[in-house]
Formats: C-alpha cells, structure tokens, sequence
C-alpha cells in the first residue's frame, strides 16, 4: 500500500526493563526510515537496564521511574502515565517491560499501545515460556506481537513468528532463535502502525482494512 509521504512522524515511547535488543531493533528501523516515526523517549523501571545506554547512544531522551519508590501499583502507573504524556506519545512500545499494568492505565493508552510476548498467544501467557513449550514436547514455538489490553498478554495478535523446536534445544537456545524472530517482527508491526494501516477494535486488530485472525497477520 503506498504511504502518504507527508504524514506526520509517529512519536514513540518505548518502555523497557532490561537489555533493550527490541528496541535496538526499533532505533535500526527508524533510523533506516522503515518506519515513519521518531522515538520521543525510552522509559524503564530499572536504572540498570542495558536497553538506556542503547538510548543515549542514540541521542533519545530516557527516563529512569523505580517502582520501588512508590507505594502501590496504582500510584507507581500514575506517574508512569504522567512521564509517559510529559512526551506526547501515539504509541507507546513495550519492550521487555517486566510490569504488569493496571487497567487505568492499559484504558489510557487502548489501541496505541503494543507488546511482544515470546509465546505464540495464547498459549504460555505469563512467565517461562521457553521451557514451557519445551515441557509440553510443543514442535513448534515462537513470538507474538500484540495491542495490550486489560488481560495479561491476551489482547489482539498483530504478527506472530515461529520457529521449529529441536531435540537438543534447551529454554536458552530456543529463546536465542526466538529473538532473532523478535527482531524482525516488531520492527515491522511498529512500522505498520507508523504508516497508520493498524488499529485495534475491541477484541481484533485490523490491517489495511481487513480484521486480522487470532494468529494475527500472514505475511
Ligand atoms: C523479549 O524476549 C520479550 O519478548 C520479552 O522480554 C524480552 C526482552 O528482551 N517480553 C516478555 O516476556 C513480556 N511478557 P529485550 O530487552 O532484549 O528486548
């Protein structure tokens, strides 16, 4: 589908936790102008989290809020929404962003807000995923991308990649092909909703026009 040239720079907000390889491939992909955007600012609950100093490398505004500080989940997401609006986002990405949301919070930014699971939703919502689908002998295993709603890792599939499980895998060599695969779909779905071809309803996400199943989109 051609993308009107003119249209405004999606501002993205990227949440983190950790290493931050997901939104490494996000700063790629909009420094290669693959996606119509500009990251506003990256976000993360841990001061520690390596995926800061890919930001500052970058020259992207980062923000350190500790839960640890705050009293209550409530209270924590409150001020999270408020640094979270202090940039103006359309979008915000979480990446690795090892919290689990309230629904004030999830409501505020409903159908602008996306996630990546490693799991193929909805089977292995939650934690572990990898030695999960190792414990269930699954052959196969993989990635989803989705809009985030109330339920934890349940909203919408936009994308999802997989990968075939091998005999001698172990959570760590799935996980690493896993990720490869991450890095390729995210990037892609965030550039899908920079040119402004995605959006959710209430319970499916749609793709230029066309309400995507609940495997999400085949590329
Ligand atoms: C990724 O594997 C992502 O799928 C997972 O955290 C990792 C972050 O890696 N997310 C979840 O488990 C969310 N429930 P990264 O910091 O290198 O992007």
């Amino acid at each position: 589908m051609a993308v009107d040239v003119l249209q405004k720079p999606t501002r993205i907000v990227v949440l983190i936790s950790g290493s931050g390889s997901n939104l490494q491939a996000i700063i790629d992909a909009v420094a290669a102008k693959q996606i119509n955007g500009e990251i506003s600012a990256v976000i993360s609950n841990r001061a520690d989290a390596y995926g800061l100093v890919r930001a500052s490398k970058a020259n992207i505004a980062t923000a350190v809020l500790s839960h640890k500080e705050f009293a209550s989940r409530e209270d924590y997401d409150s001020a999270l929404m408020q640094k979270i609006d202090s940039f103006e986002p359309d979008l915000v990405v979480l990446a690795g962003f090892m919290r689990i949301l309230t629904p004030s919070l999830v409501q505020n930014y409903l159908g602008k807000m996306l996630n990546i699971h490693p799991s193929l939703l909805p089977k292995y919502q939650g934690l572990n995923t990898h030695q999960r689908a190792l414990d269930a002998n699954d052959k196969e295993h993989g990635v989803s991308v989705h809009f985030v709603t109330e339920e934890l890792d349940g909203g919408p599939v936009v994308l999802q990649a997989k990968v075939d499980i091998k005999a001698d895998d172990t959570a760590e060599t799935l996980a690493e092909r896993v990720h490869k695969q991450e890095h390729i779909i995210y990037p892609l779905v965030v550039k899908w909703f920079s040119e402004q071809r995605l959006t959710m309803e209430t319970d499916y996400a749609v793709l230029d026009g066309e309400k995507l199943p609940i495997s999400g989109a085949k590329l």
